[in-house]
């Protein structure tokens, strides 16, 4: 497992800067200017940054960095001239610490922020290097680790005011990693007991954790899930954490599609590409990440995380199409496309997850669709919900994030197209408008629960490299999540 690099927060010491080695990043401050520790180094190397930040076209800007290679006058390898530019937000804070992760190299890291911007941004640019710097590289016998920072020290002139604000970032970090962990791992390792383990290994962290075995679910009704793992060997399972940080009020609650690989079943996919649906897991990666974030942070919440997970493999003993499936609430699903297969864990895990907790809301995050990307691209992801506040809260915090969603349309009329000949619905809803008709299938396993669903077919894996992520598994949905719980569970 990948963990984020340790960052620890001292006192500015400019006369240390001398003897430091290794990397130290400095910074010019929002008017371009030099920042003390910036000032202090031009003065050691006979003015090296000086004549860089004169140099014709420079101007501070977020998303770039000057290097200075074995300057004269000090011990350290390379000096780093970083920015948050003129008039410095969350967003320019990212994309500077992301440049930063981008020019470091071997050895130690002194950031040097005193001056660079206000504590807030500082500490935002900070966890944005820590991630960008996240790679998974377990499985190359050449890992890439010699050529990784090994520490990162920041100094600041406010290092308690900086710690205490970088404590939430780096509980936030541990959950994108072990996110992106998970949405990178292959399913030869990731199988649905290793998936589960590393879920009940939570529970150190304070958070409650449930494993629900084949007999349980059996015995539950919740046939749809357990219909989508019958060609597999891996045993189905249904891993429920709760994080109860909060009152007497009811939880709020968290549910992903953890398909370990999905081949597509009987409906096989075609083999290109297929190796990416070991991500097929990324919603409930998502809410494992959101769920050990809460527990690192002691967040004053009560939240529930429901995940499904399972394998859909074809086999003599697999789902066909044709098949009816009775589902935990009572409803029967005619399966068309052994595909389609979100849904039908989604329709259990979510019934299941209001009928057991009673959640004053849910949120699910799958990868649900691949109608998704065609319409959103891998910028945004879909949301889809029965309720307007809810579904007002979301975009707010894409747009506080970075991680963007925009709200999709239910109605009675993608209702109509998934009708069923013999069922009370059937599995997939036509050619048109995929992403609708798969929202308005589980809508109908929510009840009355204000409820939102997240489709990150095209946000979870792959999405362009950007300033903060360029791992495969993106790790996309923790942070929005976070912060919904911070702005309003916790509110
Ligand atoms: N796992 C896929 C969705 C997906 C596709 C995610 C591409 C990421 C990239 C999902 O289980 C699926 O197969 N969906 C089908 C639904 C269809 C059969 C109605 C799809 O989108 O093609
Ligand atoms: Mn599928």
């Amino acid at each position: 497992m990948t963990t984020p690099l340790p960052v620890s927060f001292v006192a500015e010491d400019l006369d240390s800067h001398t003897s430091s080695t290794g990397t130290l990043v400095v910074f010019t401050d929002t008017k371009g200017g030099l920042t003390p520790a910036a000032e202090h180094l031009d003065g050691l190397t006979g003015g090296a940054l000086t004549r860089a930040t004169g140099a014709d076209g420079y101007k501070p800007s977020p998303g770039k960095t000057t290097t200075l290679n074995y300057a004269s006058g000090v011990s350290a390898d390379r000096l780093i001239l970083a920015s948050l530019g003129e008039d410095p937000d969350r967003d320019a804070a990212r994309r500077a610490g992301g440049a930063i992760a981008k020019a470091l190299a071997s050895g130690n890291v002194t950031i040097c922020t005193q001056g660079a911007g206000d504590v807030g941004l500082v500490a935002e640019a900070v966890f944005a290097t820590v991630i960008r710097l996240h790679e998974f590289s377990d499985y190359k016998k050449s890992g890439s680790d010699e050529d990784k920072p090994r520490t990162i020290t920041v100094t600041s002139g406010e290092p308690e005011a900086l710690a205490s604000a970088s404590n939430d970032f780096a509980a936030l970090a541990e959950g994108i990693f072990f996110t992106r962990d998970l949405v990178n791992e292959p399913a030869n390792t990731l199988t649905t007991d290793e998936f589960a383990a590393r879920l009940a290994a939570m529970g150190e962290m304070g958070l409650e954790v449930e494993i629900l075995g084949e007999p349980e679910l059996k015995a539950m009704g919740a046939n749809a899930l357990l219909g989508v793992g019958l060609g597999s060997d891996n045993e189905t399972k249904l891993v429920v954490m709760k994080w109860m940080g909060g009152g007497d009020e009811a939880p709020r609650a968290l549910v992903g599609k953890g398909v370990i690989f999905d081949t597509g079943g009987i409906s096989l996919k075609p083999s290109g590409g297929m190796e990416d649906m070991t991500m097929d897991m990324g919603g409930a990666g998502v809410v494992s990440g959101v769920m050990r974030t809460l527990a690192l942070r002691k967040a004053k919440a009560n939240v529930v995380g429901v995940v499904g997970l399972v394998e859909n493999m074809p086999d003599a003993r697999a789902q066909r199409p044709g098949d009816i499936v009775k589902s935990m609430k009572g409803d029967t699903i005619e399966i068309i496309i052994t595909d389609a297969v979100g849904r039908l864990l989604l329709a259990d895990a979510l019934w299941y997850t209001q009928e057991t907790f009673k959640p004053s809301g849910i949120i699910d995050l799958a990868t649900l669709t691949g109608a998704i990307m065609v319409a959103l691209g891998k910028h945004y992801a879909g949301l889809f919900s029965n309720n307007d506040d809810l579904a007002a809260q979301l975009p707010a915090a894409g747009e506080a994030t970075g991680e963007r969603v925009w709200r999709m349309p239910l109605g009675p009329e993608y209702d109509k197209m998934i009708d069923s000949k013999f069922a009370d619905m059937k599995n997939i809803g036509g050619r048109w408008g995929g992403s609708c008709t798969a929202a308005q299938f589980l809508k109908r396993f929510v009840g009355e629960t204000p409820w939102a669903h997240l489709d990150i077919a095209g946000t979870a894996m792959a999405s362009p490299a950007n300033d903060i992520n360029t791992s495969w598994g993106s790790g996309y949905g923790v942070r929005l999540r976070d912060q919904l719980v911070s702005d309003v569970y916790e509110g």
